[in-house]
């Protein structure tokens, strides 16, 4: 209105009574995008649950309303747990902050989110297991979801991170958690705490490398300060991946996407470490083989100098080939990672390659770990010379 009624007044300065309908946009735009609040790389608006409900919107622990806890909408038995609250004889660690929620039975929370449609998300959140046998996550996003399966756990602390990804397909999404189990005790539900998210961007090719994402480079969010990685669940070759590029193959064990920050990586910032042995693979279809023409599939593997000792082994697999890379690890990332390479001729367009772990390995504290990778694939023009 004030700038509607000044317009007059400026006919004499043109240039600036010009401008200002620019201006005016250019706001608009920003404004709109600020109240649009689309999506930032980090925690979801309160993603780790710090803002909790008012004390008579709970029963005990017990959220009583739907919209009781901010930006989040809840149904069934959700629980509002504190940083050190017992249950029977054993305490409820929270991992960020001082406050988680917990899904009982077929409970839910949800979150909407603004999102750039056609962009690719990774959703990470850390999770724990309590009491009982709830064995299984239900993440959605509009209509895609996924069980996650969640009994193995990595972490001396019982809190692991997970990944989930999905590409949006309109504006808005509605990220929705869901505790599908049925327990006799509805309170023996999956903590939950740090919901985050990132945008993907589509795996690249790098020079020369047939694979995407080879190095692992992109991946989901890894929190600042969680030393332990984020797991990367299986899934169906036709789900989005939050590793882009390549699926995990397993009934229910994952791989763990690991940073330089908090291990040893072979090569970039991060890297994948295959922590079920051959219960999981990680697997690409490398797309453009030539059948007839030779290959090489080359590769790091090496200790993740997080406690992860002993001597290791990872296999890796192309069209007709497998080679088995051994090393010893001291845990310590004290040795350098080892490259390791195999030759093959492609039968296909599509050459699936694959890596697993050869054997199951422990921490000293009892969690599952193993070699960390980093891969690539390369056009053998070299084969014609050697
Ligand atoms: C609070 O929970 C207790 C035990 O589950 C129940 O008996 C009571 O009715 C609940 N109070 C309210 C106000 O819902
Ligand atoms: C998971 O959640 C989605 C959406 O809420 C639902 O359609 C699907 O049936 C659920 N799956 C299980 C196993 O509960
Ligand atoms: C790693 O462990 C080995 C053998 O225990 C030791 O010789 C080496 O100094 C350690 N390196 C580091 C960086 O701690
Ligand atoms: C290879 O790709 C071409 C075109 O992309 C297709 O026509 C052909 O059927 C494919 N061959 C095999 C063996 O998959």
């Amino acid at each position: 209105m004030e700038l509607m009624r000044r317009e007059p007044q400026s006919s004499m300065a043109g240039g600036t009574g010009s401008r200002c309908p620019v201006l005016l946009l250019l706001l608009v735009s920003v404004a709109a995008r600020v109240a649009s609040g689309i999506v930032t790389d980090g925690l979801l608006p309160n993603g780790n649950f710090e803002l909790g409900p008012v004390k008579s919107d709970l029963n005990g622990t017990r959220v009583m309303g739907e919209n009781s806890i901010p930006n989040w909408e809840i149904s069934g038995f959700v629980e509002y747990i504190g940083s050190g609250q017992t249950q029977d004889d054993m305490i409820l660690p929270v991992p960020e902050g001082a406050y988680a929620v917990r899904l009982g039975n077929d409970a839910t929370i949800r979150q909407k989110l603004s999102v750039t449609r056609k962009t690719t998300y990774s959703i990470t959140f850390c999770a724990a297991r309590t009491c009982a046998h709830a064995e299984r996550l239900n993440v959605s996003v509009a209509a895609e979801s996924g069980v996650l399966p969640i009994q193995t756990v990595y972490t001396s602390t019982g809190w692991d991170s997970y990944s989930y990804a999905f590409r949006a397909r309109h504006s808005t999404a509605w990220l929705t958690i869901h505790n599908p189990g049925h327990e006799d005790d509805p309170a023996c539900g999956p903590l939950i705490d740090s919901v985050a998210i990132k945008a993907l961007n589509p795996p690249r090719l790098t020079k020369g490398n047939m694979l995407r994402n080879g190095d692992f480079e992109e991946g989901p969010f890894i929190f600042r300060d969680t030393a332990w990685g984020v797991l990367v669940p299986p899934m169906d070759e036709d789900d989005v991946s939050p590793l882009p590029g390549w699926t995990v193959m397993s009934d229910t064990k994952a791989v763990k996407y690991v940073d330089a920050a908090h291990h040893a990586v072979p090569r970039g910032a991060r890297a994948v470490e295959l922590v079920a042995g051959r219960e999981a693979a990680l697997v690409q279809e490398a797309r453009g083989t030539v059948p007839g023409r030779r290959y090489r599939l080359s590769f790091s593997v090496g200790d993740a100098g997080n406690g992860c000792e002993g001597s290791m082994a990872v296999e890796a697999y192309a069209a007709r080939e497998t080679v088995r890379a051994t090393y010893e690890s001291r845990g310590n990332g004290s040795g350098s990672s080892k490259r390791a390479a195999v030759e093959f001729t492609a039968i296909a367009n599509l050459t699936r390659v694959v890596f697993q772990s050869y054997n199951h390995h422990m921490k000293p504290d009892g969690t599952l770990c193993g070699s960390v990778v980093d891969v690539s694939l390369y056009f053998g023009r070299w084969g014609a010379s050697g």
